[in-house]
């Protein structure tokens, strides 16, 4: 019975006319930054091939994307006193869109981030080098905003889509982090902030030097 009556509420919800035009307009959203990662994957796939054809060398290790929930975007908009609505959601969130470049080496970062900053279809709307001026808790990453166009069949529209480029060591630490973040116990965590601070130096130290054995390594024949 209880069930019945959900199924009639939900019948009458999406009959209304507000509520069918806000779910089309939420759908045609999730449609625009899922095609601006399309975009990307294909960029970073071919250019995967052709440095690796090129060069005898792949400097991506492995890409990850993600699309922010509803619940964290609205979480984010109420946080930020701004209105739940997709107008604000485009205007003021550049991370809807998300992708993680994970390499091996420090200077492949660079090099990822140098050869799309020089796609002539892409823009850079913010840019932080979080590896030559890490965070204060020890974070490293390369960040990047770039905006992607997406031709749909009436409008081209430019999205950004969020990318963080970093090493397999950097990301080891941050995703290590990340969990600390999510815990509650203050006292405690203070200690284990002192400590991750410290294996991000660490970190930071093995970075350089597998870089140095790899360039070593190569000059060996
Ligand atoms: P918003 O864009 O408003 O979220 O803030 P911002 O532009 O200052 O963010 P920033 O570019 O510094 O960071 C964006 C993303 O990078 C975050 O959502 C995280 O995924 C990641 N990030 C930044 N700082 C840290 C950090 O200290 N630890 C970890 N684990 N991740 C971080
Ligand atoms: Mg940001």
């Amino acid at each position: 019975m209880e069930n019945e009556e959900q199924k009639t509420r939900l019948r009458d919800l999406l009959n209304d006319e507000e509520t069918l035009k806000n779910l089309d307009a939420f759908v045609r959203m999730n449609l625009l930054y899922e095609a601006a990662m399309k975009v990307m994957n294909a960029k970073l796939e071919i250019l995967q091939r052709e440095y690796s054809m090129a060069h005898g060398y792949n400097p991506i290790h492995s890409v990850e994307s993600r699309l922010k929930t509803p619940k964290s975007i609205a979480g984010k908009l109420r946080r930020k006193n701004l209105p739940l609505s997709i107008e604000a959601v485009r205007r003021n969130l550049k991370d809807v869109a998300g992708m993680r470049i994970i390499c091996n080496y420090k200077n492949d970062v660079y090099t990822i981030a140098d050869v799309l900053k020089r796609h002539l279809d892409l823009s850079v709307v913010e840019e932080k080098d979080y590896i030559a001026n890490p965070k204060e808790n020890g974070y490293r990453s390369y960040h990047l905003v770039l905006t992607v166009p997406v031709y749909f069949s009436n409008a081209t529209e430019t999205v950004p889509v969020e990318i963080q480029i970093r090493t397999i060591a950097m990301d080891f630490w941050a995703s290590l982090e990340h969990k600390l973040r999510y815990k509650k116990d203050g006292k405690m965590s203070y200690d284990l902030q002192q400590r991750l601070k410290a294996s991000a130096e660490i970190t930071d130290k093995l970075d350089e030097e597998m870089q140095n054995i790899n360039l070593a390594i190569n000059d060996l024949e």
